[in-house]
C-alpha cells in the first residue's frame, strides 16, 4: 500500500481559459517527416479515442509538487503519460495505462459540499484536486513545465519569420509554430470523450468523434472543436440474431424525418450539457441551421465546441483533407500560410457571414495543387479509382468512396518550391474566371458554374451543394484584389538576401501585414487597391448578410 499524500479529489466545476506558453513545439525538425508509414485516419481516430478513455482532467492547486501528484495518482494504477497546462489555473491531463484505474480514482473522489450553493452530483472524469494541508506546498520542487495550448503572439511570429533563411523556411516555420501540438490534440480527444460520457447517459454506446480542423491536419492552435455525435455505432453493437421464427426489435419513438430526430436528440443533449456538464458554459442550441448543432464553451480546455449529429459526410470530408494534408509536406505549409494571409486581411473571420471560410480556402488550395504540372495532389476521382472493396462508403446515397490507406498513393514528382507555389497561387486565383467557372476537386478541373453564386466550390461528396454559397460578390472581389496585390508584391520584392539582423519585413511577412504590403507598391498602383479595400470594408460593415453583393464581376 502506497502511503497517501495529503490530497483530496473533488468532482470539478470549470474555470475560464487563458495562456501560458512553452516554446518547445516551435522547434522545427526538418526531414523528420515522410519516412514512417502513415496511419489511416480511422486508425488515428480509434487509437486517440481509446487513449482519451483512459485519461482524466484535473484542476490542480497553482503550486503543486509534480512528484507527489504522480505518486498519489499512481495508487490507482500506472500512468502512461501526463502534462500540465495553464488556463486561469493549473490543469493536468493524466493518461492511465488501464481504464480500470479511472474507476478506482472515482471511488475515492468526493462530491463537494458547498455552503451557499447546491451541487448536481454528475460524476465525470473532470476532477478538482485540493491540498489538505497548506504546508504541503513548502520546500517541494514545484511543477514548472506547462504546455501551451495557445498560438505564439504576432510579435513572436514576425520575429520567427524574419529570422528564417528563405521563404520556404518561413512557410515551414509558420506551420511548425501554429500547428496543433501533441498535447493539444490529446486535450481535444479528451474533451470529446468527456462529452461522450454525458451523451452516453442517453445513448450508452454512442461515440463523439472530433472532425474538421482538429483532425484534418490543417488545425491551428486555438481553432474550434467540431464534434460529431455518432449514434450509428450503437447499431453496429446490436447483434442481429434470428432465433427461430422471431425477430426482436426495440420499441422506439418515431418522428416524421431524420432532421427532426437530429433536432430532438441535440436538444436533449444540449440541455444535459447546460445543466449537468462540468465546465460546459454558454450552451446555445442552433437547431434550425442547415446542419443543426449545439455550440458551447468547454472552459477548462478553452475550446469552443460545435456538436452535431447526422453529419457523417463532414467526418468523411475531414478524412479526405487529412489524406491531402499528409500526402506531401508542402500542402499543410501552403494552407497554413494562406489561412494566415486570409485572416490577416480579414478575408476570413471567426464570425459566420458573407466571407470565405477556412474550409473553402483549403479546398481552393487543394484544387490549385491538383492543377500544377505535374500535379502535386491527385483528384478525388483518382483516389476513388484506387479504392478497394473495404474502402467502399456510401452515406445517405452519396458515394464517398476513396482509398483510405495513404501509403498506397504514389507521391508526386513535382518539385516546385513553396515560394513559387505561393506566388502562383495568387496569380492563379487573381485571374480565375469566378464568374464562369466552378472549382471541383473531384475532377481536378474547372467546370461551368451551375448557378449564379459569386464563388462556386463544389462539395466533394454532395455535388449539388456549393460549400461557399455564403460568399458575397464583394467578399470574392476582395479576395481577388488581395491575391493580385500579393502576387504583385512578391514580384516586386527585391529578393535581397535576408540577414538575421534585418528588421525589415520580407517575404511572407510583407504579405501578412495588412498595411505594410501596400508600401511596396508604386503610388499609382497603391492608390487603387487601398481605396478598394476601404470600399469593400465599408461594404462588409454595411451589409453583413450572406446576400450582400455588388456589381463587380469577380474576374
Ligand atoms: N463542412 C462542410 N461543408 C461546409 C462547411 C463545413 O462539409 N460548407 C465540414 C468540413 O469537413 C469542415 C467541417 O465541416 O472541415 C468543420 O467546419 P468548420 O469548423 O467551418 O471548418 P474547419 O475545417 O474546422 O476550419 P476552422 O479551423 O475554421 O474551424
Ligand atoms: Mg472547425
Amino acid at each position: 500500500q502506497v502511503p497517501r499524500p495529503a490530497f483530496r479529489l473533488l468532482s470539478c466545476p470549470g474555470t475560464v481559459a487563458a495562456d501560458v506558453r512553452s516554446e518547445e513545439h516551435l522547434v522545427a525538425k526538418p526531414g523528420s517527416e515522410d519516412k514512417a508509414p502513415k496511419k489511416r485516419f480511422s486508425e488515428v481516430q480509434k487509437e486517440r479515442r481509446e487513449q482519451a478513455q483512459r485519461t482524466v482532467l484535473i484542476h490542480c492547486p497553482s503550486k503543486i509538487s509534480e512528484k507527489k501528484f504522480l505518486k498519489y495518482l499512481s495508487q490507482h494504477g500506472p500512468i502512461n503519460n501526463h502534462f500540465f497546462y495553464e488556463s486561469f489555473g493549473l490543469y493536468a491531463v493524466v493518461e492511465f495505462c488501464q481504464k480500470d484505474s479511472i474507476n478506482s480514482l472515482k471511488n475515492e473522489t468526493h462530491t463537494p459540499c458547498l455552503d451557499t450553493e447546491a451541487v448536481i452530483p454528475f460524476k465525470s472524469r473532470f476532477f478538482n484536486l485540493k491540498l489538505k494541508h497548506q504546508s504541503n506546498r513548502i520546500s517541494e520542487p514545484l511543477c514548472t513545465q506547462s504546455s501551451s495550448q495557445s498560438p505564439p503572439s504576432s510579435k513572436k511570429l514576425f520575429e520567427l519569420l524574419n529570422y528564417a533563411e528563405s521563404m520556404d523556411d518561413q512557410l515551414n516555420t509558420l506551420l511548425k509554430a501554429f500547428q496543433l501540438t501533441e498535447e493539444n490534440i490529446k486535450l481535444r480527444y479528451l474533451t470529446c470523450s468527456l462529452i461522450e460520457d454525458i451523451a452516453a447517459a442517453y445513448f450508452p454506446s454512442c461515440v463523439v468523434w472530433p472532425f474538421g480542423s482538429s483532425v484534418n491536419s490543417f488545425g491551428k492552435l486555438g481553432c474550434d472543436l467540431d464534434m460529431f455525435l455518432d449514434l450509428d455505432e450503437i447499431e453496429k453493437c446490436d447483434v442481429h440474431k434470428n432465433v427461430g421464427n422471431f425477430l426482436m426489435e426495440f420499441q422506439v419513438k418515431n418522428v416524421p424525418s431524420g432532421r427532426i430526430a437530429t433536432q430532438k436528440i441535440l436538444s436533449v443533449i444540449g440541455e444535459c450539457l447546460d445543466h449537468f456538464g462540468p465546465g460546459c458554459v454558454g450552451v446555445q442550441k442552433i437547431l434550425n441551421a442547415r446542419c443543426p448543432l449545439v455550440r458551447f464553451s468547454h472552459q477548462a480546455s478553452g475550446f469552443q465546441c460545435d456538436l452535431t449529429t447526422n453529419n457523417r459526410i463532414a467526418l468523411k470530408s475531414s478524412e479526405l483533407l487529412y489524406i491531402y494534408g499528409s500526402l506531401d509536406s508542402r500542402v499543410r505549409a501552403l494552407v497554413f500560410s494562406l489561412r494566415f494571409w486570409a485572416r490577416a486581411h480579414s478575408l476570413t473571420s471567426s464570425i459566420p457571414g458573407a466571407w470565405i471560410t477556412n474550409f473553402s480556402l483549403t479546398v481552393m488550395v487543394i484544387f490549385f495543387l491538383q492543377r500544377r504540372s505535374p500535379p502535386i495532389l491527385p483528384t478525388l476521382d483518382s483516389l476513388k479509382s484506387l479504392a478497394d472493396a473495404e474502402d467502399r462508403c456510401v452515406i445517405e446515397g452519396s458515394n464517398c468512396t476513396f482509398i483510405q490507406d495513404l501509403n498506397k498513393i504514389k507521391p508526386s514528382g513535382n518539385t516546385e518550391t513553396l515560394e513559387l507555389l505561393l506566388k502562383e497561387f495568387f496569380e492563379y486565383f487573381g485571374n480565375f474566371s469566378f464568374n464562369k467557372n466552378s472549382i471541383n476537386i473531384r475532377q481536378g478541373k474547372e467546370q461551368n458554374k451551375p448557378d449564379s453564386s459569386p464563388l462556386h466550390i463544389q462539395n466533394p461528396f454532395e455535388p449539388s451543394l456549393n460549400i461557399s454559397k455564403n460568399v458575397s460578390q464583394s467578399q470574392l472581389q476582395k479576395l481577388v484584389d488581395l491575391a493580385r496585390e500579393s502576387a504583385w508584391i512578391l514580384q516586386q520584392e527585391d529578393r535581397h538576401q535576408p540577414s538575421p539582423s534585418s528588421k525589415r519585413p520580407w517575404g511572407l511577412t510583407t504579405l501578412l501585414i495588412p498595411t505594410a504590403g501596400s508600401k511596396f507598391l508604386p503610388k499609382k498602383k497603391r492608390k487603387k487597391p487601398v481605396s478598394e479595400r476601404v470600399k469593400s470594408l465599408l461594404e462588409s460593415i454595411k451589409d453583413n448578410s450572406p446576400e450582400s453583393s455588388t456589381n463587380t464581376d469577380g474576374k
